[in-house]
């Protein structure tokens, strides 16, 4: 057992864009399980878009993260000490570990990961953000045979799902993606009928003919991921009782507009003569359903019916800098850390 663990703290709020120096890393003791507890020796991480909200002050729907704080985020790893008789050493788990190389938390905290998938697939396709878009398909876009459904940053954890899941119900799937590579992906390898570059427009209504092209009977429900330029595109393309269920802006997590322009007049007008439903949902509230989830979608990840995609960042000195370039884009497909 190592006497000394490595962690990566919140060394400074960012003004803008994060930046790796934003971040530092530490060493220090091992912590010890206290009755009730389980020592994890953590194997993969998990970087997600919303991270970027913890590193503010600004009010949200969780707090921050404070300065000289653990950055928080989901893990999979193995015990290695337990003081829980629900766990013994060797069991693999899931739970909410920070960006650390290993993490002491109480059993009730953790989630067993029994069966033969690999242990880091319960942070992307079958984690939080697989569980997102089969959330937010299903009971925001509500979508029905013949519809056609509109997603950005659509290799990414969520957008690939909600892409997939809505082929399998009989919808046109268009994709929204960064460059012509993760274009070829989102149609090659997660079976959208059509993906469109956004890198490749400076101007919101060029990239709106592009889609609507693609889109030729309109958009039913666009499943929001990014905001900025791509909402500005897409918002003409809205037909009369879209559904728009509202994930994420990724695109405005740094401040700025994104590339959209203030057609705050045009957005609630269209809400009003489109007769659209606009529904914002945190996953959070809707973890009753993960097992439900799990049931429908492991096997078919597992028959390999649904495509997955990992990028993984060796140690977890890497963690920072993947973090940065993720959101801008720099990953293709789920971003993970490897640990140790
Ligand atoms: N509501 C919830 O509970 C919940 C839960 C999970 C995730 N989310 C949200 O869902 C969204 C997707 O999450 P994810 O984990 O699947 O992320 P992801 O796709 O792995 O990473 C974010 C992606 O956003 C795209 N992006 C960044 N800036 C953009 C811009 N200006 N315009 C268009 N696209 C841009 C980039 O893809 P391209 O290179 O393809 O542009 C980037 O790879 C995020 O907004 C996230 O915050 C919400």
């Amino acid at each position: 057992m190592p006497e000394e663990m490595r962690r990566i703290v919140l060394a400074s709020r960012p003004e803008a864009e994060a930046v790796p120096d934003n971040f530092r890393l530490e060493e220090a003791d091992l912590p010890r399980p206290a009755e009730g507890e389980v020592l994890v020796r953590v194997t993969y991480l998990s970087l997600d878009p919303y991270m970027r909200g913890r590193m503010s002050a600004a009010k949200s729907y969780a707090p921050p993260v404070e300065i000289g704080g653990t950055m928080t985020g989901q893990g999979v790893g193995e015990v290695i000490e337990s003081r829980s008789p629900r766990f013994a050493p060797g069991d693999r788990v899931l739970g909410i570990t920070g960006w650390a190389d290993h993490a002491c938390l109480p059993a009730e905290a953790l989630r067993k990961l029994d069966g033969t998938l690999a242990p880091e697939l319960f942070l992307g396709v079958l984690g939080m953000p697989g569980f997102t878009g089969w959330v937010g398909l299903s009971e925001f876009g509500r979508p029905r045979q013949g519809e056609t459904l509109a997603v950005a940053a659509a290799t990414g954890p969520v957008g690939s799902m909600v892409g997939q899941l809505a082929k399998r119900k009989g919808l046109r799937a268009v994709g929204v993606a960064g460059g012509p590579e993760k274009s070829r992906i989102a149609r090659e390898t997660f079976g959208f009928d059509a993906c469109i570059d956004h890198r490749a427009f400076t101007e919101a209504g060029a990239l709106s003919a592009a889609i609507a092209e693609a889109a030729p009977d309109g958009i039913d429900i666009y499943f929001e991921n990014v905001g900025g330029m791509v909402l500005d595109a897409v918002l003409p393309l809205l037909n009369d009782h879209a559904r728009v269920p509202l994930c994420g802006t990724v695109a405005w997590y740094s401040g700025g507009a994104g590339g959209a322009q203030d057609r705050l007049p045009m957005l609630w007008r269209s809400i009003l003569v489109r007769r659209l439903s606009v529904h914002g949902f945190i996953i959070f509230d809707h973890y009753d359903r993960y097992d439900a989830f799990l049931e429908e979608v492991a096997p078919m990840v597992e028959a390999g019916r649904i495509a997955h995609l990992e990028d993984v960042a060796d140690g977890i000195e890497s963690a920072p800098e993947a973090f940065v370039a993720m959101l801008k884009g720099g990953n293709t497909g789920k971003q993970l850390v490897r640990v140790g």
